[in-house]
């Protein structure tokens, strides 16, 4: 019995500060799906912003440093996603324009299913204040933090300034709303230093947060699934540096990861229900990674962020958590490609039913 593989499209690069790592984490998807079940074609989404052919996008994918500056202004993704009866696409492009909900709407637009979380959740889930709003309101625990937008900055410095002295105890973390890769994130540890953190963060996003600055541990849990998710095991990043910032991510590597989390199964517990609650706040779907601080005074628990495209290559913590819990790694795109499917499946058949209530009041009538 043969059975036709499933086509997917895997949609990488982007018009992203997280390029690179999106193209790190696409390589290690396209050599790792299921052969078997699955015929996995890159498309490169280059940093103008326009697609590169499959042929040439998997030039990218082959060797390292070749140029993805600009696309293929004639390649048509949508037309040759239809000719090519592809099945689904696989959108693992992170940070803005790929995790942020904009990729998905186009994607939706088209009519074309896709992996991991849908318009509403990308975009609550990439913009920090949006984020622990929906936090707040599911009574997650997370940490006191002011928004601040560039015109407040600008128009009513003082009052800001204020507010962030009377609602938080120093040091601060100032960082831009959507970012990502600690990109623009700075530690502040006296008053002083307030202006040019906040400035900086500003160069990122016109909007901003100010956090209270935890003295805490740094805890991950990888979650998977869609209407009813599970949570994976705990994971620790120790950081190399002072904080996890964007060179101890990416240039240093001097971070280690801890799988599992050497924490008493008590805190364990309440972290993975947390991630699940996480991910239910912003209506995620398909899988998302939600990191944690471990207060080290305190104790307390406290939600830092939810990522609805974490880093995906073989060694990065999403899917080594898996691996850590019970689903390797190319099982883990399957699952992944598997619940993509069965969601858009889903938003057909209540598409069917929705319009099949039309017809029956027009019958009426
Ligand atoms: N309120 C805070 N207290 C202590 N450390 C923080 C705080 N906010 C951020 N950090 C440090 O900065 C890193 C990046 O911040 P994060 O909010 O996770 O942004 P990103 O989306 O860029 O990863 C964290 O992993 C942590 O090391
Ligand atoms: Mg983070």
């Amino acid at each position: 019995m043969s059975h036709a593989k499933t086509k997917v499209a895997l949609l990488f690069g982007g018009r992203s500060a997280e390029h690179e790592v999106s193209i790190l984490s696409a390589r290690s998807v396209w050599e790792a799906a299921p052969p078997d079940r699955f015929e996995v074609i890159p498309v490169c989404v280059a940093r103008d912003g326009a697609f590169l052919k499959p042929s040439a996008s998997r030039a990218v994918l082959r060797s390292r440093g070749v140029d993805t500056t600009t696309g293929d202004p004639e390649f048509d993704f949508v037309k040759w996603f239809r000719k090519e009866k592809l099945a689904i696409a696989f959108p693992l492009i992170h940070g803005t324009n790929g995790e942020d909900g904009r990729l998905q709407g186009f994607l939706e637009i088209a009519g074309i299913p896709y992996v991991g979380s849908g318009v509403t959740a990308s975009a609550v889930g990439m913009d920090k204040a949006l984020m622990k709003q929906a936090f707040v309101a599911a009574k997650l625990p997370i940490v006191d933090f002011v928004a601040v937008t560039e015109t407040e900055w600008r128009d009513e410095r003082r009052r800001v300034m204020q507010a962030v002295g009377n609602s938080l105890r120093l040091p601060y973390f100032v960082k831009p709303a959507n970012a990502g890769s600690s990109v623009g994130v700075t530690k502040v540890r006296k008053p002083d230093d307030l202006a040019a953190a906040v400035e900086h963060a500003l160069r990122f996003d016109e909007k901003i947060l100010v956090e209270r600055g935890i003295d805490a541990r740094e805890l991950e849990v990888a979650v998977l699934g869609n209407d009813r998710p599970s949570a994976s095991v705990v994971g620790e990043i120790v950081p190399g540096g002072e904080f996890y910032d964007y060179s101890d991510k990416y240039i240093d590597d001097k971070s280690r990861l801890s799988i599992p989390a050497q924490i008493p199964v008590r805190v364990s517990d309440s972290i993975r229900a947390l991630a699940v609650a996480a991910f239910r706040a912003i209506g995620a779907s398909g899988y998302a990674r939600v990191d944690f601080f471990l207060d080290k005074g305190t104790k307390k628990i406290l939600v830092n962020e939810i990522n609805t495209i974490p880093g995906f290559t073989s060694i990065s913590m999403y899917p080594k958590l898996w691996g850590a819990t019970e689903i390797k790694y190319p099982a883990l795109i399957a699952e992944l490609i598997d619940l993509g499917i069965a969601r858009s499946r889903e938003r057909a058949a209540r598409y069917k039913s929705m319009m099949s209530w039309f017809d029956e009041v027009e019958k009426l009538g």
